[in-house]
């Protein structure tokens, strides 16, 4: 049994997502959650600068926080940066890339299968990468969508705008006849009710952040790094960008208070 909390990071406010099901699946764990909102978005930027944006947030996490385990809970950092991490760092390091890749999988009944994310996430062919390690079954379809998380960051979660937008990015994929799509981007779901308005209902939509838990799950049970029912636990969620904005949109998105955000010195 291990007290220590688990460090989840993301660009901003997407991997509350993550956090969301961990608080669901794992009530007595204790979070602390970095969300890099000052540096947002990642999805545009050269993959050598994530990796180090993402080696600056684990050694936060691993050093000042003294966490058991690392979710990279940013579909574009751990795109680019997992097997850095995972060589660099001790504690275990989860990403979401094959979790949401499984869930999909499960999901599909046609084996044709969409996955949306930053123009990093797809650029770098991380989803067409496992699904060869894990010889998935099925045919991908992938499509970046620019400009997404952005709305998400602005708490524009149903406008016009973004409906439009998405309307725009989707359309090769509608065409294509996936009937499932993968939101490989932590931010996705929350613009989930116009996505499933312009995919239509037939196609089913995937987020990763509950497989993603349930892999946290196992490494807990594996390593016996799970922490034992007593007190509730105490959360901490840390922003580089504006902590009030953080915890007041923060706390609308999780669907759970934010007492108070505290800064990120990156
Ligand atoms: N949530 C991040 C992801 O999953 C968003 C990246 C960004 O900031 O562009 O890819």
């Amino acid at each position: 049994m291990d007290e220590r909390p688990i460090g989840i990071f993301d660009s901003g406010f997407g991997g509350l997502t993550v956090v969301r099901a961990l608080l669901d699946l794992l009530p007595d764990e204790r979070l602390v959650y970095l969300g890099d909102t000052g540096r947002y978005p990642y999805g545009p930027r050269p993959a050598e600068e994530v990796r180090q944006f993402s080696v600056e947030l684990t050694s936060a996490l691993v050093e000042r926080h003294d966490v058991k385990m690392v979710v990279v809970a940013c579909n574009t950092a751990a795109s680019v940066a997992l097997e850095e991490l995972r060589a660099r760092f001790r504690v275990p390091v989860l990403g979401v890339i094959e979790p949401g890749l499984r869930a999909a999988i499960q999901a599909t009944r046609n084996a044709r299968v969409g996955v949306i994310g930053t123009v990093g996430t797809i650029a770098s062919g991380s989803y067409q990468k496992m699904a060869e390690v894990i010889r998935a079954p099925v045919n991908l379809h992938c499509a970046a969508c620019p400009g997404f998380v952005e709305f998400v960051e602005r708490g524009e979660l149903d406008s016009d705008q973004v409906h439009v937008l998405a309307e725009r990015l989707l359309a090769p994929l509608c065409d294509r006849g996936v009937d499932t799509l993968l939101l490989g981007c932590t931010h996705y779901p929350y613009l989930a009710r116009t996505i499933g308005d312009v995919m239509g209902r037939e196609v089913v939509l995937v987020s990763s952040a509950e497989e993603t838990a349930f892999d946290v799950r196992a490494v807990l049970v594996a390593t016996g790094l799970g922490r034992p029912p007593g007190d509730p636990p105490l959360h901490r969620f840390y922003s580089s960008g504006d902590v009030g904005h953080f915890a007041a949109m923060g706390g609308r998105l999780l669907g759970s208070e934010i007492e108070v955000a505290e800064p990120l010195v990156c």
